[in-house]
Formats: structure tokens, C-alpha cells, sequence
């Protein structure tokens, strides 16, 4: 294992003790500037960011559109199998230039059914089949063909549906630009993918192709789908768990625990891979430089760096235990080098931090805090009447809060946890600040910028130019020189 001697002038220190030592630019518009970066050796994305897999963080629709904007979303883990599972199959199922197992209703449902169906599911249009699992298609209902009329409920969608004489459908194994052409050509908004025996395939959309076309960024899968992360434990269910995920279709497995530089992790890496073989799976959390060689050593794919820096985290504050996010990062770096890719995980409160930990030694980097309080976190809006400011939750996994909610969804293995461990988190109120894909708009563009001061046309090339030596291009920050740059 190569590895570089981490440089003291990282040590005890984190991301505001430096600035970066602006050189000449190399590119005419930031705009061209590529972010692409590894998540792991197989996996790549074109905004190196991840979404914490954290109950107030990621859900279904914090992943759909941190995948959408290039990045991955990782479903957090407070919360029974199932529905965690139920969220990685619907953001598989949305958005998909082929959507595999497309919704559908037997022939005889009822009017009121389908709508209900149709608005639960937020989909348009229902494939309508012979009987119910049959697979074989007898129609298409589409929200056109619904009346809106009343008086029509308890009526059959056989009625109403455009039956399968009279739709255009396709064999399986299209193309994307073939399914493209056919939409265009015949004016149509979907093509079902049936056999010769009508069984159905699959669905290809209009909506979908075009939505897919206008995020050129996406992270997809190789049928097109998007990607998405779901985390597990180290203990209890996590092998059920981890089977049900995947099962859902997860491109990859988080392994998160809180110290992860320990004989459990090493277990449960050689656990997972004796089960499901080669998947993606990443590990963490660690702090140290013989933490992620460890780490690496049991055979993860990513090492997941970052102990206490977290908002939401009480680690440091009732353990003691911790290193400076990016002396852990660097440290982490010089131990296992281009190996493994490593996650930075916490602790970003501003864009440039991110840009810091990128050319010290992360390929990616997790947000918490930075992504809370928006449209696509999970939890509700709260209002407050006197002051008209509206915030939402976030908190750390391990809060009293998120546990006493894990525990009511089902989730086994929080509750020996909960036994064993005191609160390392806590619970904030963080202003709403609106949809998340502004915030990520923001940090590409502020990345994108940071690329071009360090004179590099590519976050690729930023990185390869510092990484072999950070302190040749930044700038240790006395204390009137901190107050200077990040005091406002
Ligand atoms: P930021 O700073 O982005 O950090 O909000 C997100 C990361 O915080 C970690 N996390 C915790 N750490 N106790 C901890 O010590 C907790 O309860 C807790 N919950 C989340 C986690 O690594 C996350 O990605």
C-alpha cells in the first residue's frame, strides 16, 4: 500500500483554517468546467455529492432529485425493510427511459379505483391488464380517456380504456433513441413493450424521455434508471435488509455505523460479500488514516470519512472522540490513496469546504445540514405564526427523536442501539429554504468556479494537480486572517 506522510500543517485543523492560492485561469467560461468524480471504481457522477442517509435528509424525493442533478441520494435506514425498500423501487421505477414493471389494473376495476390508483401512484397513465397478474396487456387508460363528468365512478375501465387493438406497442429490447423516434413519429405519449403473447414488458414515456433530455447531468444506471443508495447496519437485520434493497434495485449499500474502524464492520463486509458478491458497498464511519486502511482492507468499495463534524452530531461533545474533517480526510487520503474513493461525511457548512475536501483527498462528499429544511427532506414545513418564518427538522440519527421514530416504524436493530447507546445526536430547526435542486444548482456552479481559480478545467484535473501536495497551494489561516476571509 503506497501511502504519503500526511503533512502537519493539516494537523488539529478543518476546512475554514485555509484558502486556496488563486492561479490562472485555465478555462473561458466555468460553465464548461466538468465535476465528474468516482464513487466507486464502477460507479461515476457528474456532481460529487451525496445526500446523508438521514431521516431528515433523504427520502424518495430528496434521492430522485439528487440523481437528477448528478449527485446520489442514500435512503436512510430508520425505518422498517419495507418501506425503505418501497422507496429504492420507486425511484428505480420514475424516470426510466424503459420503466420495467409500469403500473397496472386489472380489466373491471372501477373508474373511482383507477383515479385513486392513478393519484396514489402519481401516474397518468395505467397499463389495464387481462385479470389481475396476468401480465397480459388489454389496454391503455390514460387520464384523457377518463370522464370528468360525474355519474361515470362505478363504471369499469374497460369502457373507457384505448384497447390493445387500437395502441401502438413495441417488442421488448427497444432502444432509446429507437423508442424516441416512434413517440415523435407517431405523436404518442406512451409505448407500451409487449411480447408476442402481449405480455407486458415494459413502458417507455414522452414525459420521461423528454425530462431525462433536459437533465443531461443525471446519474443513471445501464437500462437508464436512476441511481440510488440505501443504507444498512452492521448488526441485527442487516443481511435481510440488505437482500430486500437490492431486491428493490439499490445500486449500492451504505454500511453506516458509527465507528466503523472496528471488528464488527469487518464482519459484516465479509458477511455481505459471502451473500451478494460484488456489490457496491460503502463503509464508514472513520476518522483516522488507519481507519480507512482498514477499511479498504476488508474490501469496501468507498470508506465513508467524518466523525462528530456533523451539525446534528453530539460525538465530540459527550465522547471526546473525533479528528478535524479535513485532517481525517487527509489523513484517510494519504493512507490509501487512489485505492479507494472516500466520502467525506459532515461538517460542510459552506460551498468551499466541499471544494477543500475534494483536493485534500475525498472524491465525493455527503451533505446533511446543507441539504435540510427543503421541499425534497422528508418532514413537514413548520410555521411559525409570529415571526412568519417557516423551518423544518433536522437532526442527527442517533437524536432521542429520530430513535423513538425508528423504533415505531419497526426498525429492530435501533432498539438495541437505543439499549446500548446514549444520545450522540440532537435535533435542530433549520429554515426552509425551498427545493433542493436550487441548492445544487448553487454548489455546482460554486465548484465549477473554485475549479477555475485553481486553474484547472476539470475538478479531474484540480484534484490530480493538488492532491499529491495540498499545502503547496493553500494558505494556513491566522486568526485575523480567518475573521478576514469568513467573519460577515
Ligand atoms: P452535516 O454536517 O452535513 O453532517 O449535517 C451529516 C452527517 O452527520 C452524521 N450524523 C451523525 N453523527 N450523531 C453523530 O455523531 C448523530 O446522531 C448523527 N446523525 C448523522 C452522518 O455521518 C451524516 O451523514
Amino acid at each position: 500500500m503506497g501511502s504519503l506522510p500526511l503533512d502537519p500543517a493539516f494537523v488539529g485543523r478543518t476546512f475554514d483554517d485555509f484558502l486556496l492560492r488563486p492561479q490562472m485561469g485555465a478555462v473561458a467560461s466555468r460553465r464548461e468546467v466538468a465535476l465528474t468524480c468516482r464513487l466507486t471504481a464502477a460507479l461515476t457522477l457528474q456532481l460529487p455529492i451525496l445526500s446523508a442517509n438521514m431521516d431528515s435528509v433523504t427520502g424518495r424525493e430528496m434521492a430522485r432529485a439528487m440523481a437528477l442533478e448528478g449527485g446520489l441520494g442514500v435512503i436512510h435506514r430508520g425505518q422498517s425493510v419495507e418501506r425503505q425498500a418501497d422507496s429504492v423501487a420507486r425511484v428505480k421505477r420514475i424516470h426510466g427511459a424503459v420503466i420495467e414493471s409500469p403500473l397496472s389494473l386489472p380489466r373491471g376495476t372501477s373508474l373511482r379505483e383507477a383515479r385513486a390508483f392513478a393519484r396514489a401512484n402519481n401516474v397518468t397513465g395505467i397499463l389495464i391488464e387481462e385479470s389481475a397478474g396476468s401480465g397480459v396487456l388489454a389496454g391503455l387508460l390514460s387520464d384523457r380517456d377518463m370522464p370528468w363528468m360525474s355519474g361515470f365512478d362505478h363504471r369499469p375501465v374497460d369502457e373507457f380504456m384505448t384497447p390493445i387493438d387500437r395502441l401502438h406497442t413495441h417488442p421488448p429490447g427497444i432502444s432509446e433513441e429507437e423508442a424516441e423516434r416512434i413517440l415523435f413519429e407517431r405523436r404518442i405519449e406512451r409505448l407500451p413493450l409487449v411480447d408476442s403473447e402481449r405480455r407486458i414488458h415494459g413502458l417507455i414515456t414522452r414525459k420521461d424521455v423528454l425530462f431525462l433530455r433536459q437533465r443531461p447531468f443525471a446519474s443513471k444506471d445501464a437500462k437508464g434508471r436512476l441511481l440510488v443508495g440505501a443504507a444498512i447496519g452492521a448488526r441485527g437485520d442487516f443481511l435481510e435488509r440488505a437482500a430486500a434493497l437490492l431486491e428493490a434495485g439499490a445500486d449500492c449499500l451504505v454500511v453506516d455505523i458509527a465507528h466503523g474502524h472496528s471488528v464488527v464492520m469487518a464482519g459484516a463486509v465479509e458477511a455481505l460479500r459471502g451473500r451478494f458478491g460484488a456489490v457496491p458497498l460503502l463503509c464508514g464511519n472513520v476518522a483516522t488514516g488507519e481507519g480507512a486502511a482498514y477499511l479498504a482492507d476488508a474490501g469496501a468499495d468507498a470508506v465513508k470519512v467524518g466523525v462528530g463534524p456533523g451539525r446534528g452530531c453530539r460525538t465530540r461533545l459527550e465522547t471526546a472522540a473525533g479528528v478535524p474533517q479535513l485532517q481525517a480526510i487527509r489523513e484517510a487520503y494519504c493512507a490509501v490513496g487512489e485505492r479507494v474513493p472516500l466520502i467525506a461525511d459532515g461538517g460542510v457548512a459552506h460551498d468551499k469546504d466541499i471544494f477543500l475536501a475534494l483536493v485534500c483527498g475525498a472524491s465525493t462528499v455527503m451533505l446533511g445540514s446543507a441539504l435540510s429544511g427543503t421541499d425534497e427532506s422528508p418532514g413537514q414545513v413548520i410555521e411559525d405564526p409570529a415571526t412568519h418564518t417557516k423551518r423544518k427538522i433536522y437532526r442527527g440519527m442517533t437524536s432521542p427523536q429520530a430513535v423513538f421514530e425508528s423504533l415505531y416504524d419497526g426498525e429492530s436493530e435501533a432498539l438495541g442501539e437505543a439499549l446500548e447507546t446514549p444520545a450522540e445526536g440532537q435535533e435542530l430547526q433549520v429554515p426552509y429554504k425551498g427545493s433542493v435542486v436550487d441548492i445544487l444548482n448553487r454548489i455546482r456552479g460554486h465548484l465549477q468556479s473554485a475549479v477555475s481559480y485553481a486553474g484547472e478545467g476539470s475538478l479531474e484535473a484540480a484534484r490530480a494537480k493538488i492532491l499529491p501536495d495540498p499545502m503547496r497551494h493553500l494558505i494556513p489561516l491566522s486568526e485575523a486572517a480567518r475573521r478576514e476571509s469568513y467573519e460577515r
